[in-house]
């Protein structure tokens, strides 16, 4: 059954900084997932706490907070069937030495915290998500 969704994509700084917006917009727009929106900004640590806040009680939140707001991001709406979804799978697993061949994470990923990528998780999440840096 077709399930048109929406989900949001983050090209993390480390992404942003060896130039590659384009290649990951390009393996996103080969696997029928369209960029409805999207733009390049800097986030503060501040917003990077609140984005993140589901990982608050994590060994690793303060420096994933602070890693978020080093640089520019891109972030994007991603739309197309089962989107957040394919999307995770488009990105492989959180540690870039685990994911899979041709996965985003496996090509472009240095670590487990400069992994090129952020994907929302679930419906629940896309949503709020989006509407965190979309909608006012
Ligand atoms: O991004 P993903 O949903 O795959 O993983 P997560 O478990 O939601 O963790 C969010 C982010 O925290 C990851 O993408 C990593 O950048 C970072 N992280 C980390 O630095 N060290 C860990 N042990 C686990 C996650
Ligand atoms: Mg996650």
């Amino acid at each position: 059954m077709s399930k048109i969704e929406q989900t949001l994509s983050i090209i993390k700084p480390d992404a942003v900084e060896r130039n590659l917006i384009d290649q990951i917009k390009d393996i996103f727009k080969k696997n029928n997932l369209s960029i409805k929106d999207s733009k390049k900004l800097q986030i503060t640590k501040d917003e990077a706490s609140e984005f993140y806040k589901v990982h608050q009680s994590k060994p690793f939140y303060n420096d994933l907070c602070a890693y978020l707001s080093s640089g520019p991001i891109f972030v994007m709406i991603l739309e197309g069937e089962n989107a957040i979804l394919k999307n995770r799978e488009l990105m492989g697993a959180t540690d870039p030495k685990k994911a899979d061949e041709n996965t985003i994470r496996k090509l472009f990923g240095i670590s487990i915290d400069k992994n090129s990528v952020h994907g929302s998780d679930s419906l629940e999440n896309a949503i709020k998500e989006i509407n965190f840096f979309f909608k006012n």
